[in-house]
């Protein structure tokens, strides 16, 4: 069994990222930039966008992080936006989810120009990974396909099972995988709350990418002998007796699933690393595409 180590992966990535940067700089030129929007200070949010911020600093990035209250207007939120996208030094921009109730996401994700869209959640973004055109793929579904490929795991004529149907992770992994490239040619499903009989859908994965948000849900009942698990789930469980309180858990039983599995991703440590990666790489493809 082939634990699917993020750190190993996203290590690679972040020093080939390291090596592009310092020849731009090196060139004379600036390094690329990206600025990140936390709205309000859900512990979850803070740690990843500290995490992204720390990132762009150790492979060279620029990065500015904007905080705006919990209170904040959706109009001051869109304007924040608006001079973001006017701003000519900064290449990517992105607004940490979730945001408070009394702002709409989706007006939020639309005011971002799709230029700057590191995130690709915009709709211009997603019709063009639609369509198989070269766009900012979704941070997370994009690690897991450069973990995929770091590992030399091959997805052609696999069937791949996908739990979780949301714009950020399993709509855009079921684009990824079905699309006629090195990483797709799947055959692909997709489940979600309705679907009846979902742990034999599941036993038919050769590939089973867990993206529902609920901790440890995926049993070893439910998997296929040697399949590739890959464990998008990172939430956080209550536990006195960690040191913070609680405890980050997947969406896979990784102890029992790991026994069945050809391989595994291992939570934390596996996805989480290659979302940043795919941050970073979408952030250097609008500084280039940009320039
Ligand atoms: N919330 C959970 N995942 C993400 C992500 O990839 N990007 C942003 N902006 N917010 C998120």
């Amino acid at each position: 069994m082939l634990v699917l180590d993020g750190k190993i992966a996203s290590h690679a990535i972040k020093e080939s990222l390291k090596t592009q940067v310092a020849s731009i700089v090196q060139s004379g030129k600036r390094a690329p930039h990206l600025a990140a929007i936390l709205v309000g200070n859900n512990g979850a949010s803070e740690t990843y966008v500290a995490s992204k911020v720390k990132n762009c600093a150790e492979i060279g990035f620029e990065s500015t992080l904007i905080r705006l209250e919990a209170n904040v207007t959706e109009a001051v939120l869109l304007a924040t936006i608006e001079e973001l996208n006017n701003n000519d030094l900064i290449d990517g921009i992105l607004v940490q989810l979730p945001l408070p109730k009394h702002i709409s996401e989706q007006k939020v994700i639309e005011a971002i120009n799709p230029h700057k869209d590191v995130d690709g959640f915009h709709p211009t973004s997603a019709g063009k990974l639609v369509q198989g055109l070269p766009t900012f793929i979704p941070a997370t579904p994009y690690g897991i396909v450069l973990m995929l490929e770091h590992f030399n795991i091959t997805t052609k004529g696999k069937h791949a099972v996908i739990i979780g149907r949301s714009n950020i992770v399993g709509r855009p992994m079921s684009i990824l995988l079905s699309s006629n490239s090195p990483f797709g040619n799947c055959t692909v499903t997709i489940c979600h709350s309705h679907t009846p009989n979902l742990k034999d859908i599941c036993l038919q994965g050769d590939i089973l990418v867990a993206a529902l948000g609920r901790p440890e849900f995926v049993t070893a009942d439910m998997v296929k002998d040697g399949a590739v698990v890959i464990d998008v789930g990172i939430t956080r469980v209550e536990d006195a007796s960690a040191k913070k309180g609680f405890r980050i858990k997947g969406d896979v039983a990784y102890n029992e699933v790991a026994l069945k599995a050809s391989a595994i991703t291992p939570v934390p440590g596996g996805v989480g690393l290659m979302t940043i990666a795919g941050l970073l790489k979408n952030t250097l493809q609008a500084y280039l595409s940009n320039e």
